[in-house]
């Protein structure tokens, strides 16, 4: 006789380092989502991951049977290659705000799912939600139909979308098993798959500001997505970017809009235009609108110059509810009612910024969680006036909070202890590292 499997012999496998069938996974997936094999039993199932690894075949089997314990979204109806870009989170990151109506504006369509801000780093949900009315929880024919009609949506996961992931995320936050490649690679693919794009551009950080603080522990994480999302059919890009500084000068919901409206008008800081500009190409070159990433470049540079991504902005903001308003007057925009400046405790140069401490001095303003259930202030956050490389003087402002009502003195505090002033001369480091794309 056949014995039936148990969740207790796959565990049992994988905590031997032993290697599992696509058969294996899929039960204990698909009974993890059913509610048939237990928490602790998923949650050791986590930490066998988290010591043993995953071989590519099983790591591929992980990722369909999550992606597939929900709803998978058909968008074929949509003409042309959808293309969605992920993040792994940074601080200051805005860049989907400007690139997502960019990419449209030059006929990709831009499915794209995003998430909410957690500890240090903001999500473009959080962002998003400041401008008055703007709604990310919308259904699925709604979705559909916008990237059918203007070519891109923004909205969050719904509770249809990989409920797997959700679920074992929820275990990996409270049993130390988060910074594990295999599982990292699984959630987020499993979820991007979902959404119904052809292809991903990732956008993997590195540095004190990122989930992968070493170079090498993100370049493995990219070259594993990229290697899985490929074995599932899809094409995959990713880039390695530099996250030892904040990105742009604004941190915060509501002033991160702002300056996403800067680049939208064909300014802003350089850092924020060239990895718009960079992740832009990528996005039309896989999206097959341009002949090469140069040409990528100029085309994403062009939309940004003559107002044509701005003007797809205002026709998503409008589509979701939002006031596009905001776009020419920014006072409509939710505002801080004080500020107050962090000033230099020394001459010098700044050596480095410790990025991971400005989101959480952001976070402690109310601009971010520390729980995912904490209410967050869009109005809040921090806006920088230096960066590595910079020379200040005694008492010279390195930052301005934005701040209502909490956190201002630890705030301000974990701001000044993330600035390292010093007398050498320093350099920015280089925003790009590596790219890396399927065989
Ligand atoms: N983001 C995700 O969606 N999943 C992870 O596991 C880590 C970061």
């Amino acid at each position: 006789m056949v014995r039936a499997m148990r969740a207790y012999d796959v565990i049992h496998k994988k905590r031997d380092g032993l290697p599992l069938t696509k058969e294996e996974i899929e039960f204990l997936v698909d009974g993890f989502t059913k509610g048939t094999v237990a928490d602790y039993q998923m949650s050791a199932f986590a930490m066998a991951v988290f010591f043993r690894g995953m071989l590519p075949d099983e790591l591929a089997a992980l990722t369909g049977a999550m992606l597939h314990s929900g709803e998978v979204l058909d968008l074929s109806e949509v003409n042309g290659v959808k293309v969605d870009k992920h993040s792994t989170g940074g601080v200051g990151d805005k860049i989907s705000l400007p690139l997502a109506p960019a990419v449209a504006s030059l006929g990709v369509p831009v499915p794209m799912v995003s998430g909410r801000g957690l500890g240090h780093t903001g999500g473009t949900l959080d962002k998003l939600e400041s401008i008055p009315g703007f709604k990310v929880n919308l259904s699925t024919a709604d979705y559909r139909r916008l990237v059918r009609e203007i070519g891109c949506c923004l909205i969050g996961q719904t509770a249809e979308v990989a409920p797997a992931d959700k679920k074992l995320y929820a275990l990996r936050d409270v049993t130390a098993t988060v910074e594990c490649i295999p599982l990292i690679t699984s959630s987020i693919l499993s979820k991007k798959l979902a959404e119904g794009i052809d292809a991903l551009v990732l956008d993997v950080k590195f540095g004190s500001g990122a989930f992968m603080k070493s170079v090498d522990d993100a370049e493995l994480l990219a070259q594993t997505m990229v290697d899985i999302g490929t074995r599932m059919g899809k094409h995959v890009v990713a880039r390695l970017t530099n996250m030892d500084q904040p990105l742009g000068i604004m941190v915060g919901n509501a002033l991160e809009v702002e300056e996403s409206i800067d680049v939208l008008e064909g300014r802003g800081p350089s850092d924020v235009v060239d990895l718009t500009v960079e992740l832009g190409a990528e996005m039309l070159f896989l999206g097959k609108v341009a002949k090469s990433l140069d040409d990528g470049r100029d085309q994403l540079r062009r939309s940004l110059r003559d107002g044509s991504a701005k003007e797809r902005f205002g026709k998503i903001i409008e589509a979701q509810g939002g006031d596009r308003r905001v776009l020419d007057d920014r006072k409509l925009l939710p505002r801080a009612p004080k500020k107050l400046d962090v000033k230099a405790p020394r001459a010098g140069i700044v050596q480095s910024i410790q990025t991971e401490a400005v989101g959480i001095a952001s976070m402690l303003l109310g601009g971010g969680r520390q729980r995912s259930e904490d209410a967050i202030d869009p109005r809040v956050g921090v806006e920088l006036h230096a960066s590595i490389g910079t020379r200040v003087e005694v008492g010279q402002p390195l930052a301005t909070l934005h701040v209502a009502d909490r956190g201002v003195d630890d705030a301000c505090q974990k701001l000044l202890g993330a600035f390292r002033i010093g007398d050498g001369d320093a350099m920015r480091p280089p925003l790009f590292g590596q790219r890396l794309t399927g065989a």
